[in-house]
């Protein structure tokens, strides 16, 4: 979306008159008030606007107004009355680039446990919930894509039963959320070596794929991923295909190559690496890390990580 601040005489209220021109010509698709919808300052500039107008008190309030507006439209942002400048700057930030991916590194269950006194599984089954919320938590707040790495292709060294307790918590948490994620309209994708997960899982896997793969939002589990095993396998299908490559025709031979690249990683548990995960994806996201272990993380967490986001200068190699 496109987004022009209509703010005349900077942040200050009293230049009503000159506020409610500037909005009654301004010819875009939507605008977007903020401020205290009980005051007269509000009230006369959605009167004036010849567009649809939404009022915005708080992020929370942005937040929804952004998933109601599509991409393409032009968007009007002013200030009704009493609005801070720091809620006006962040709001204008978070319109002008709300991440669209947001990639999990779910990190710190072991840890977790271990300060309980308590065996890995019990994190991991915490972290689950988490991972649950989460899912959630980036649905409220309009994030399209959620990717979370469940599942490395190093993750396989780790003891028996703690790789079978994994597979059987994956499977379980297949059951109970499936009819959830049909009600949500969340498709599912697992992207990795699917041919390593167990076939009663994999069935389960894919059965759901099918049923949820008519909606947007999507939810993308990393199984027995590795970003290098990706870029390996993708080479291997472009020698296949006696294909020579360039970088375009190179990433739709990865996993999911319909899916736009993260636009931010976060990373749980105090660890600053990038452990193998969407190697190729990730050249120009950003990072967020936290010192929280992942079964702790919550929805403050999450936001402090989209505000770190909308505070960075995205380049992509260019200037500002
Ligand atoms: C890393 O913590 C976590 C994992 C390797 C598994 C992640 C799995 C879940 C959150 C639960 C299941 C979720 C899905 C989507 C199936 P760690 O065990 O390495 O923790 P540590 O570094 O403290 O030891």
């Amino acid at each position: 979306m496109k987004i022009e601040e209509i703010q005349p005489h900077g942040m200050c209220c009293s230049a009503t008159k000159e506020r409610q021109d500037a909005v009654r010509a301004f010819d875009g698709d939507a605008l977007i008030v903020l401020g205290s919808r009980r005051s007269n300052n509000t009230r006369k500039l959605c009167e004036v606007a010849k567009c649809r107008v939404f009022t915005a008190e708080s992020m929370e309030d942005v937040i929804k107004i952004k998933n109601a507006i599509s991409d393409s439209e032009r968007v009007g942002v002013t200030s009704g009355a009493s609005t801070p400048e720091d809620f006006f700057a962040k709001a204008v930030a978070y319109l002008r680039r709300a991440p669209r991916h947001v990639a999990f590194i779910m990190d710190g269950n072991g840890r977790w446990a271990a300060k309980r006194g308590k065996k890995r599984g019990f994190g991991h089954i915490a972290g689950a919930k988490t991972f649950m919320r989460v899912v959630k938590w980036c649905g409220d707040r309009g994030i399209q894509y959620v990717t979370v790495y469940a599942f490395s292709t190093e993750n396989w060294r780790r003891p028996a039963e703690e790789v079978s307790g994994l597979m059987k918590l994956s499977a379980a948490m297949l059951k109970s959320q499936a009819a959830s994620l049909v009600k949500e309209k969340v498709r599912l994708r697992v992207i990795g070596r699917r041919e390593d997960i167990p076939e009663d899982l994999r069935r389960g896997i894919e059965d759901l794929e099918q049923r949820t793969a008519g909606f947007e939002r999507q939810l993308i589990v990393c199984v027995s991923y590795g970003g290098r095993a990706e870029i390996v396998d993708a080479a291997n299908r472009a020698i296949a295909l006696g294909a020579k490559v360039d970088e375009d025709s190179f990433a739709k031979l990865l996993y999911a190559p319909d899916i736009p690249d993260p636009d931010l990683v976060v990373r749980t548990s105090g660890e600053c690496r990038i452990s193998n995960f969407l190697l190729w994806e990730c050249a120009y996201a950003e990072y967020h890390f936290t010192d929280v272990l992942w079964p702790d993380f919550s929805e403050r967490d999450l936001d402090a990580a989209l505000e770190d986001y909308v505070s960075r200068n995205r380049r992509v190699g260019g200037v500002s």
